[in-house]
């Protein structure tokens, strides 16, 4: 019996032509993707994407906020994407924004994480974390940057000491056309540092003006067209060379910056004089067993690194912005005390004119 069905199959198999089984396959592989991307009725409506790969190629990833609104106009508020594997739905508008954040904030309340994020932060830490370890990180960053002047006096003194630092830095340039990018990041990461490591790093400091050059490189380069293609196909795309791969090369570096700025800290901790974010995680750690909260090494290195993050990146480039915004509408940078010299204003339109060229345009000064 058992070999007449052998000699059967192998009769099938024989008469199959290749190019037989090439679109059988690629039928089973269509209809999979079908099935799988198959939405409820009251999903929200979406341009159609192409099988396995979505709309990935309907956006422009180098501007995707202005990628997106033919699709608002089109679609509405609220609408849904496919981006290989991830399935999105994209709110815009403040009002549609807040109803979701305060009215359905247990349905949303997790971190999506790409791959390529789950990959860097295993889920640790403040930013990429869920549930029960995003909780007590989130509750425990809050009292601490709180205890440490977050909203306070002492911490808005400090700014303006960093402040008159900055202001050192950019008079030491004597008018002449210079690259502020990081100085005022170094400027607004000594903010949060302070707190986080207890010190500030000297905008002179080669060893800190890399991680602040890691750090700016891999905001930019997580959104790279590789850097989305890692995400939707990790299983190829972690055999192959490219910028993606730095990301993780980076991230691996402001770790190891990070563990060392704690060894550092090991050496003369005391428990009952908690000088930074640093020393009042370690105390945490040894008022629970191991394994029963998140309050653990992996957790240390990567809530400091995403305050770390979170502090420098956000603030600064906002700064970058407004100084853009001051050079290019001089009337409204006259209203203000700064005042930024002519020469310079050149040098911020050639440094932002791929950011600043649609504005540049229609201010009529390209
Ligand atoms: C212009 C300045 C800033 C902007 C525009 C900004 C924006 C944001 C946004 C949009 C989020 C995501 C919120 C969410 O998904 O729930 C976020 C989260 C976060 N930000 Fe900021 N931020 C800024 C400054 C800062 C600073 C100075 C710090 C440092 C203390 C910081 C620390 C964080 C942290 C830790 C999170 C994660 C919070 C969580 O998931 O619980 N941010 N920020």
């Amino acid at each position: 019996m058992l070999a007449a069905a052998g000699s059967l199959v192998a009769t099938i198999w024989a008469a199959l032509h290749p190019r037989t089984l090439l679109v059988a396959a690629v039928t089973f592989l269509l209809l999979a993707d079908y099935f799988k991307n198959r939405r409820p009725k009251n999903y929200p409506p979406g341009p159609w994407g192409l099988p396995f790969v979505g709309n990935i190629f309907q956006l422009d990833f180098g501007q995707p906020h202005l990628a997106i609104q033919p699709l608002v106009k089109k679609y509405g508020n609220i609408f849904s994407l496919n981006l290989g594997d991830i399935t999105s739905v994209i709110i815009t508008g403040l009002p549609l924004i807040k109803e979701a954040f305060t009215h359905m904030e247990q349905n949303i309340m997790n971190r999506p994480l790409s791959v390529m994020q789950e990959r860097i932060s295993n889920k640790n830490g403040l930013i990429f974390s869920s549930g029960q370890t995003w909780k007590e990180q989130r509750r425990f960053a809050l009292m601490t940057l709180r205890n440490f002047g977050l909203g306070k006096k002492s911490l808005e003194e400090r700014m303006q000491e960093e402040a008159s630092y900055l202001v050192e830095a950019i008079r030491e340039e004597e008018g002449k056309p210079f690259n502020p990018h990081f100085s005022i990041n170094n400027a607004v990461s000594n903010i949060i540092c302070s707190v986080t490591f207890g010190e500030r790093f000297d905008y002179h400091d080669s060893r800190f003006q890399e991680m602040l050059r890691l750090l700016d490189e891999v905001m930019y380069l997580e959104t790279t067209m590789i850097s989305q293609l890692y995400n939707i196909f990790p299983w190829i795309m972690k055999y192959i060379p490219g910028s993606h791969q730095r990301v993780f090369r980076n991230w691996e570096k402001l770790k190891l910056f990070v563990s060392c700025m704690i060894d550092d800290h090991r050496k003369d901790w005391n428990p009952d004089e908690p000088r930074d974010f640093i020393d009042a995680f370690l105390k945490e750690m040894t008022k629970y067993p191991e394994k029963t909260t998140s309050f653990n090494e992996e957790n240390l290195v990567c809530s400091t690194l995403d305050l770390f993050f979170a502090g420098t990146e956000t603030t600064s480039t906002t700064l970058r912005w407004a100084l853009l915004y001051m050079a290019l509408y001089p009337e409204v940078q006259g209203k203000h005390i700064v005042t930024i010299p002519d020469r310079a204003k050149f040098f911020f339109w050639n440094l932002w004119l791929r950011e600043g060229q649609k504005m540049v345009q229609r201010k009529g000064v390209a």
